[in-house]
């Protein structure tokens, strides 16, 4: 297994993980399934901004893959990045996710960033446990914030300060 860039022959793999994920789970608030052309955009939009979309493979089979993406647009922001992460469900249990995680993880710090931020839905055991066990802390849980398949959803943010505590800033 290799953690390696995301390419275009990677998309209709990520879009049929994503597209899973979106059917039957509340790990994404949506019930659009996403054609290949718009997770191509997707990914084009992250790399131009520098982000980076990594994959999980063993061979040419894609298994899963991560990125992250600006919190919020406003400046004051700019040291902290949301990410996300999909197992395809024939390999979720085996440790991939937390190694996405982590290597994310070690991306945001290379480009300088303070802050990881996961927003995870309160009914995804795996994803809570994943973060927490790679260092994320629940920091805010908003009780009844979404909707999806008739139910309300709970939106938990964990997050993981990358550098130090308060740490000095050019700017
Ligand atoms: C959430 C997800 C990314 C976890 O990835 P994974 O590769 O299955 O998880 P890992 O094997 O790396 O396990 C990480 C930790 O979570 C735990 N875990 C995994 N699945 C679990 C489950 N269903 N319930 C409780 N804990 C679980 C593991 O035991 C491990 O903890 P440990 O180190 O104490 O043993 C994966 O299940 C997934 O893609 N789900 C659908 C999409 C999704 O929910 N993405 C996250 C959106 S925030």
């Amino acid at each position: 297994m290799t953690i390696r860039p995301a390419t275009e022959q990677d998309i209709p793999a990520i879009t049929a993980i994503y597209n899973d994920a979106v059917a039957n789970s509340n790990a994404v608030w949506t019930e659009k399934q996403d054609t290949e052309a718009e997770r191509l955009a997707w990914m084009k939009a992250r790399q131009a901004l520098g982000y980076p979309v990594l994959v999980a493979a063993e061979g040419s089979t894609v298994l899963g893959y991560g990125t992250f993406g600006d919190f919020r647009a406003f400046p004051g922001y700019r040291y902290c990045v949301e990410h996300s992460v999909y197992i395809h469900a024939d390999h979720r249990g085996r440790g991939l996710g937390r190694i996405i995680v982590d290597e994310l993880v070690a991306a945001a710090t290379a480009l300088g960033k303070h802050v990881l931020i996961a927003g995870i839905d309160g009914g995804n055991p795996a994803s809570l446990r994943l973060h927490a066990q790679a260092g994320f802390v629940e920091v805010g849980r908003m009780p009844e914030l979404g909707r999806k398949f008739g139910r309300w959803l709970d939106l938990v943010f964990m997050q993981r300060i990358l550098d130090a505590p308060g740490a000095v800033r050019s700017d």
